[in-house]
């Protein structure tokens, strides 16, 4: 569903930014994408939803190739993909319900529909009883869910998630995360990008490492004496 053949990018100069990756996200699947800081996590998913594009290689996402989509089916694409970071990017002026509804009103849908998708998003993440709150009112955890509502409310096929606890309490942790694997069994595909590789959990489908650009074994990513360096700092 998502295959990345030969995949290179750079940013400035001759610095690559990913090197050479192929990979491979099959539909439904939930994927992890691990790797330190600067290794280029985002760039994969800025390259997904087509933010950017490769310098050498290709992408294809449900059938579109990042060499021959055209301009204006992009936007038609991106409704088809959930997206969440670390840092939320809630509207701070609009309330909860709104943030949600509001990826509904650009695609033309009914008052009643939009309604009705937004209410069951709002619920799905268990977020219905703050809809009137702003997001200065929430906490992390609590903001992570709006988004992750916003993100589903188009039933996208895939929903790409880009360090999603990182501004999130260790409690509130296993609540995103369980919510992700909640969505991945109702049948959306999650690419899950992370450095924690604590919360890698044995049944998920597939680990993609990657260390300074190029995709490699995810043991490889931290070597022993990172973990314990890791550990020793908790
Ligand atoms: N817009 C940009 N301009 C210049 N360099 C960038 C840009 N985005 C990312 N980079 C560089 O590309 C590399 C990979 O970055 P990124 O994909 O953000 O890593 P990660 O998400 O794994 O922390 C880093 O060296 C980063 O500094
Ligand atoms: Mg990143």
């Amino acid at each position: 569903m998502i295959e990345f053949s030969n995949v290179s990018k750079s940013f400035q100069g001759d610095w690559l930014a990913l090197k050479n990756a192929s990979f491979k996200i099959n539909k439904g699947e939930f994927a992890f994408l691990i790797g330190k800081s600067g290794a280029g996590k985002s760039t994969i998913m800025k390259l997904i939803y087509l933010d950017i594009f490769p310098e050498d290689g290709y992408i294809n996402i449900a059938g579109y190739d990042s060499r021959t989509i055209k301009r204006k089916d992009i936007p038609f694409l991106r409704r088809k993909i959930g997206v969440i970071f670390q840092d939320f990017k809630l509207l701070p002026d609009r309330n909860v319900y709104d943030n949600v509804a509001f990826a509904l009103k650009v695609t033309g849908e009914s008052y009643r529909n939009i309604r009705k998708k937004t209410l069951d998003a709002l619920a799905s993440v268990k977020m219905s009883h703050k809809r009137n709150s702003y997001p200065y009112q929430l906490s992390g955890g609590e903001q992570q869910k709006v988004a992750i509502a916003r993100a589903i409310v188009r039933e996208p096929f895939i929903l790409l998630a880009d360090e999603p606890t990182g501004n999130v309490d260790p409690e509130n942790t296993a609540g995103i995360m369980n919510l992700l694997f909640e969505i991945n069994t109702l049948g959306t595909a999650v690419l899950m990008a992370t450095h924690d590789h604590s919360l890698i959990k044995k049944d998920i489908n597939q680990v993609i490492g990657i260390r300074d650009g190029k995709i490699v074994k995810p043991e490889n990513i931290f070597s022993k004496l990172d973990i314990e360096e890791t550990e020793s700092a908790l």
